[in-house]
């Protein structure tokens, strides 16, 4: 039986075990369990999929005042192609809807599955943007 709930603390590895398989993971990234919380704390949701007591895909949605953010989307590869993608977009689309604020997502131009998942569900193109980011912001001068 599937359920998508929010995350708590017992999810923990297997998000990161999710998200190492669907290419989402690394220590660079910063993306720790006490972030997890804090996003939570500042209004943001980590919506995850359990199909019998096992975590098997995410949704990250972090907020900054402003807008909700759309990361960490993956559904584990022995689950893909189920329409699992496609009903944890359309609740994550709830969640910013009951918010009320923009909802914006980074995808990369050639992750055509994702491209073709989210515009289904109404996400347009905003333009030829590049994304930029400094992860080492202790070693700035
Ligand atoms: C993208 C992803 C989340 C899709 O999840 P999913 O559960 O397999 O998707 P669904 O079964 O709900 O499919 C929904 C729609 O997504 C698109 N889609 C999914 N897999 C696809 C594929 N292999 N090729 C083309 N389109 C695909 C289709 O539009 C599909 O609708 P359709 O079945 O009517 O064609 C999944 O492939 C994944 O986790 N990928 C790795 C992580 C990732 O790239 N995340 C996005 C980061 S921005």
């Amino acid at each position: 039986m599937l359920q998508v709930r929010d995350f708590c603390r017992d999810d923990f590895d297997e998000v990161q075990h999710v998200w190492a398989l669907t290419g989402m993971g690394g220590a660079q990234r910063g993306d720790t369990f006490a972030i997890i919380e804090q996003s939570v704390a500042m209004g943001g949701k980590l919506l995850v999929v359990e199909i019998e007591g096992k975590v098997i895909a995410t949704s990250w949605m972090t907020f900054d005042g402003r807008r909700i953010h759309l990361h960490h989307f993956g559904v584990h590869p022995d689950y893909q192609r189920q329409g699992i993608g496609l009903a944890l977009v359309k609740q994550s689309l709830l969640f910013a809807k009951q918010k009320g604020y923009q909802i914006k997502l980074e995808v990369h131009k050639d992750n055509q599955k994702a491209i073709n998942l989210y515009t289904k569900l109404g996400f347009t193109y905003l333009g030829d943007y590049d994304v930029y980011i400094i992860r080492r912001i202790k070693d700035l001068e």
